[in-house]
């Protein structure tokens, strides 16, 4: 009771402490100013007004930040006059402009109104706008001066990016130049206004990324709706006489969204998330290669997911081959045959572009995409023209004159057409090529005829064997038709081989030629007739592995491409047999160069951080950018295949699931994966998501940072695991002792702690505590801050093998299934 009363107590003075340092006001006015110490609070509540030093600054700044988070600065006055005591007070005139005064009284920031007020009152909107009004105005919307006009380095909803035209504003943005430094740094985003109006982020004077134009529906560069929250966010493009901005709403004003643009010139959106008291990376701009403006220079396209990246346009050749071949893209590509001009050129189209510079451009709304081809087609300098807005029934005709640059290749299903001039004699070349085919025809006539008859033939053979089969239980399916016809997309789909084949192939299945036992069957090595090697998984007859699981494997695969996925070749389907037939990987799998000794002596650290980057973007790469939301659901050391030159390849789809773009999270009753890496909410209640794909990875982080195996760990001081074991280790300050050994001597400091804070933040107990792979790419391939990690999920139970899977075996019908990690 007592203790109660002296709470009580407590918690009085405390609330009564705080009132009366901070006093909150709703406007300013001439006759009633604010001074540090003091607060302006929005009508809603959502933003307040007043005096910080960020970081580790002792300088005041006046700025505009988050109720939910005071830490988060939206808007700054006085950027670049800080002042140095507490003493500052912020004063509305009589003629409505706002004035910072310091100590001495001198002004060190104003506000520009030009026009007066008979009475001006000074309010924050619920916006987080800061404007200066006439309080005897009868229209709401009427400021002499908002905050919005001059933003900083944050865009929030409603605010504006771009011009003015009637006036000349332009509304841009500046990064902070440090985290400790409101003033602006080296980088901005803007909307330049040469030929069609298009959003860059610039650093200096140069263009360093490119978001581009609006074609009706989005940013040419950024097809993607940001990750999380597509059905809250409603953009617009006001593109007229007056005025060119972008914009965005929150349909839900109940969340918080900001897009900043960080000291590092990177941009990203935020999402705030109530329930961890964060802000999650909902979407980061520039990030890969292929962001960076120009990469691969004039007349090429950029595609990262294919190996060059880069890539001439058809119809040019590279213009310093040397360099071109080394990797050095940036001189660009030139025309092999100069264009005739007059003499009628062609266009090329292309699909799934990222539209080129449009700073040379010329536009027209009124002209339909026929006219366009015309009006290109009548001007010497003309080389490329595209449709203005993609949308259903929208028009417009846009014209490139010059060098087509910074153009980038999507996966098919986004992306633009472009259309590209090429002299009519390189049209005729590449004609010729589709000609060479048609002579052909009568010869094609013939063996299609042979083929038609043979095939006939084998499929009366097969539908026979296939009744005798069915009367036997077994049913035979065909990889490439039966279960990919409703996609009809132009993929390619995996060939059929012969069984025949590909017993040859692995000498009939020899034990020399076995590479290791799967969980669903062994996997060997084949040689085909050329030479080429591959890798053969022969699922057994009993395996867990059964028919779904095999369909599904060859279905995802099929439609996957991307340097970091292993490369589906093939299928078999005859008699019991299900095969696949994978291009072979000469290193074998991460678990040899992690777990084995004589692994490790290969494995560098150089290497290990490679290896680390592929992982993570062949897994962002499943999650976002295929055209499926792919959930792996089995990711582990052993899935991981490395090719000649050490690049990482996930492999091992059988237990993958696809997912709608609306649905974040599944559950199933079936409960399989590999002991070790499953995250606890899939293991105890069967639910999965993203989440427990990154969950896996912080895992494989872990152990090859520390070269042990999670299941199996042991230690004598504790009972914890391999994940409990590291985060022992971080909070207690001791980091550094987790890394293996053998790896320490060619390792980076900095990137091993990065790694090993990341891996920690992937195996956070919350699933919603986790980054997104996106966050994670970019926290393993710059150095934004990264928050503390939380206590890991699972992390003590080396003690308790048993729990809590078997009770939960007992106590619900979800079914578990445990593959041994190999
Ligand atoms: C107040 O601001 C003026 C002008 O910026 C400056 O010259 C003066 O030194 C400042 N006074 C103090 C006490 O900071
Ligand atoms: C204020 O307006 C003047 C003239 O209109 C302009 O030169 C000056 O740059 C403006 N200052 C700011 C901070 O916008
Ligand atoms: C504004 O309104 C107040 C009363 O609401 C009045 O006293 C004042 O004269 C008005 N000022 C002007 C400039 O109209
Ligand atoms: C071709 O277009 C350019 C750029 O719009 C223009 O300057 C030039 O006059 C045009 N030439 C002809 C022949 O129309
Ligand atoms: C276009 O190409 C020419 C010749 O290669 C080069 O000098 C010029 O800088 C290029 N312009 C742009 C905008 O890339």
């Amino acid at each position: 009771m007592q203790a109660m009363k002296s709470l009580f107590v407590c918690f009085f003075l405390f609330s009564f402490l705080s009132i009366s340092t901070t006093t909150a006001l709703d406007t300013i006015t001439p006759s009633r100013s604010m001074r540090d110490g003091e607060t302006l609070v929005s009508a809603g509540g959502s933003f307040q007004l007043g005096f910080f030093s960020p970081g580790k600054s002792k300088g005041r700044y006046l700025g505009i930040w988050y109720y939910v988070d005071i830490e988060t600065v939206v808007w700054v006055a006085n950027r670049e006059t800080p002042l140095g005591d507490s003493s500052g007070v912020l004063k509305v005139t009589e003629q409505g402009v706002l004035v910072l005064l310091n100590s001495t009284n001198m002004i060190v920031w104003s506000s520009n109104s030009s026009t007066t007020a008979g009475n001006p009152v000074s309010q924050l909107m619920d916006s987080g706008n800061l404007v200066v009004k006439d309080g005897n105005d009868t229209n709401p919307d009427n400021f002499l001066w908002q905050s919005f006009d001059y933003p900083c380095d944050t865009l929030l909803p409603e605010m504006k990016l771009g011009w003015d035209l009637v006036t000349g504003l332009d509304r841009y943005f500046f990064s902070w130049k440090t985290t400790d430094d409101p003033a602006p740094g080296e980088f901005s985003v803007r909307m330049d206004r040469r030929g069609l109006p298009q959003a860059v982020i610039m650093k200096g004077a140069k263009i360093t990324a490119r978001i581009g134009p609006w074609n009706g529906l989005s940013f040419t560069g950024y097809p993607y709706p940001p990750q999380t929250r597509e059905n809250q966010v409603g953009y617009e493009f006001v593109f007229h006489k007056d005025e060119v901005y972008y914009e965005y709403r929150l349909l839900d004003t109940s969340i918080f969204f900001r897009y900043i643009l960080n000291p590092s010139g990177i941009v990203q959106g935020l999402t705030w998330v109530h329930r961890t008291h964060s802000w999650e990376l909902s979407y980061t701009f520039q990030a890969d290669w292929c962001e960076n403006y120009a990469w691969c220079g004039a007349y090429t396209s950029c595609n990262i997911n294919v190996y060059p990246i880069c890539a001439c346009l058809k119809g040019f050749v590279p213009k310093s081959p040397k360099d071109w071949n080394s990797g050095h893209w940036s001189d660009g590509c030139v025309r092999k045959i100069p264009l005739a001009c007059s003499s009628g050129d062609g266009f090329l189209k292309y699909t799934g572009f990222k539209l080129p510079d449009t700073s040379s451009s010329w536009y027209d709304k009124s002209k339909g995409l026929k006219e366009c081809d015309g009006l290109c087609l009548n001007n010497c300098s003309c080389t490329a023209y595209a449709n203005l807005d993609i949308r259903e029934g929208g028009t417009g005709c846009l014209l490139w004159f010059g060098n087509l640059t910074d153009i980038r290749q999507f996966p098919s299903g986004v992306g633009q057409d472009l259309y590209v001039r090429v002299a009519a004699s390189e049209l005729d070349h590449i004609a010729e090529k589709s000609k060479f085919n048609e002579k052909k025809l009568p010869g094609i006539l013939i063996s299609s005829a042979v083929f038609l008859v043979g095939t006939l033939l084998i499929g009366l053979i097969l539908y026979i064997r296939n009744k005798k089969l069915r009367s036997q239980g077994v049913r035979s399916i065909d990889c490439t038709k039966d279960y990919l016809g409703e996609d009809r997309e132009d993929m390619e789909l995996p060939p059929l081989f012969d069984l025949s084949t590909v017993a040859k192939a692995t000498d009939d299945f020899s034990s020399s030629n076995k590479l290791g036992e799967g969980g669903f069957g062994p996997v060997y090595k084949g040689t085909l007739i050329g030479g080429k090697e591959i890798a053969v998984k022969r699922l057994s007859k009993n395996s867990g592995q059964g028919m779904t699981e095999f369909k599904n494997e060859v279905i995802l695969i099929a439609r996957l491409q991307h340097r970091n996925l292993v490369k589906l070749l093939g299928c078999c389907v005859q008699e019991e047999e299900k095969i696949l037939i994978y291009e072979f990987m000469p290193n074998k799998s991460l678990d040899f160069f992690i777990f084995d000794q004589e692994g490790q002596k290969l494995l560098h650290w150089p290497t290990c951080f490679h290896i680390i980057g592929g992982i993570a973007r062949g897994l962002l790469y499943l999650h976002q950018d295929s055209r499926l939301r792919i959930i792996h659901r089995d990711l582990k050391a052993s899935n991981i295949l490395l090719d000649n030159d050490m690049n990482p390849k996930i492999s091992d789809f059988g237990l993958a699931k696809t997912f709608g773009s609306d649905q974040s999270r599944g559950n199933t009753k079936r409960v399989v994966g590999t002991y070790g890496y499953m995250s606890p909410e899939y293991a105890v209640d069967g639910i999965f998501s993203m989440k427990s794909d990154v969950f896996s990875f912080g895992v494989i982080l872990l152990e090859m940072l520390s070269r042990q195996k999670n299941r199996g760990f042991s230690h004598p001081d504790h009972h914890l695991n391999l994940l409990g074991h590291a985060w022992i280790l971080w909070i207690e300050d001791k980091p550094l002792e987790l890394i293996d050994k053998t790896l320490r001597n060619s390792c980076t400091i900095s990137e091993v702690l990065r790694c090993l804070h990341v891996a920690l933040l992937c195996v956070q107990r919350v699933p919603e505590d986790r980054p997104s792979m996106s966050s994670v790419v970019l926290m393993l391939s710059s150095d934004v801050s990264l928050p503390p990690p939380k206590q890991p999920g699972f992390y003590t139970e080396r003690s308790v093998p048993e729990s809590p899977l078997s009770t939960r075996r007992c106590s619900a019908n979800t079914s578990i299934t445990i593959i041994e990690a190999r």
